[in-house]
């Protein structure tokens, strides 16, 4: 059997880029698809909805061959995984959920979202959102390794306004999916920096309870962007996961 591929989903505000440092060695054994959410730059962007972005993710897996594929997403792109796996679960054949939660926002949080991405369309700019770095990198990057923190401010500021607007209106009426979580009978990878303060180890670990076949990755001292601030712990957690569902596919 050939190896089963690997889907990765990015996070909010950035694209496709924060896998670059994971995909480099996977990409030599297995096909690799990043797509940027929720459609390629320069598409017009539809209805704001992770279901949608999930169905995208959907097509783009077909044409690509067809599936399954082990799924990694990290933050939003943990939850359009888990819309991915509800709304199309034949394509998923084990899911990487990092720095991610299982659970719809909170009324205040979903609220805060729609200011926020009304903001970003009033200044026609991403500057409300440019602040989010200083969030997403935990505290010992911030303080230790400055390149890193360039380097996501940097793929901030490239963002299109309109992507950022679209994103936050998406997230922020998205379902709880734990039942989908709970249904799913392959193996699950749940991959949780030990700094992140946005979705931190509770949100883990209430995944991790829920899955059927989970195994849990806590990488210590980094914070919500672990692909990012240390792509290799995370590469060898979607590695092993990659090889898990091989095995169990035979
Ligand atoms: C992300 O990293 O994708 C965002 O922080 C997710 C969120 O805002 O819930």
């Amino acid at each position: 059997m050939t190896a089963t591929p690997i889907v990765l989903l990015h996070a909010f505000p950035l694209d496709h880029r924060m896998w670059d440092d994971v995909a480099r060695d996977l990409a030599r054994t297995r096909d690799l698809l990043a797509p940027d959410l929720p459609v390629a730059s320069g598409e017009p962007l539809p209805e704001p909805s992770l279901d949608v972005a999930a169905d995208r993710v959907a097509d783009a897996i077909r044409a690509a061959g067809g599936g399954p594929a082990v799924v990694a997403g990290l933050s939003m792109g943990g939850y359009v995984a888990l819309a991915l796996l509800e709304r199309h679960p034949e394509l998923v054949a084990g899911l990487a959920l990092v720095d991610t939660k299982v659970v719809a926002d909170t009324a205040d949080a979903a609220a805060n979202r729609r200011r926020v991405a009304d903001e970003v369309e009033a200044a026609g700019s991403v500057d409300p959102v440019r602040g989010m770095v200083d969030v997403l990198l935990g505290e010992t990057t911030r303080s230790a390794r400055p390149e890193v923190v360039e380097r996501v401010g940097a793929w901030i500021g490239e963002q299109d306004p309109a992507r950022v607007a679209w994103a936050q209106r998406a997230m922020s009426v998205r379902p709880d999916r734990t039942d989908a979580l709970r249904a799913f009978d392959g193996p699950v990878t749940v991959v949780v920096g030990d700094e992140d303060t946005v979705t931190g180890t509770d949100a883990a670990d209430h995944m991790v309870a829920t899955a059927a076949h989970a195994l849990l990755v806590v990488v210590p001292r980094v914070g919500h962007l672990s692909a990012v601030e240390d792509p290799a712990v995370v590469r060898s957690a979607v590695a092993e996961l990659a090889q898990r569902v091989d095995a169990a596919r035979g």
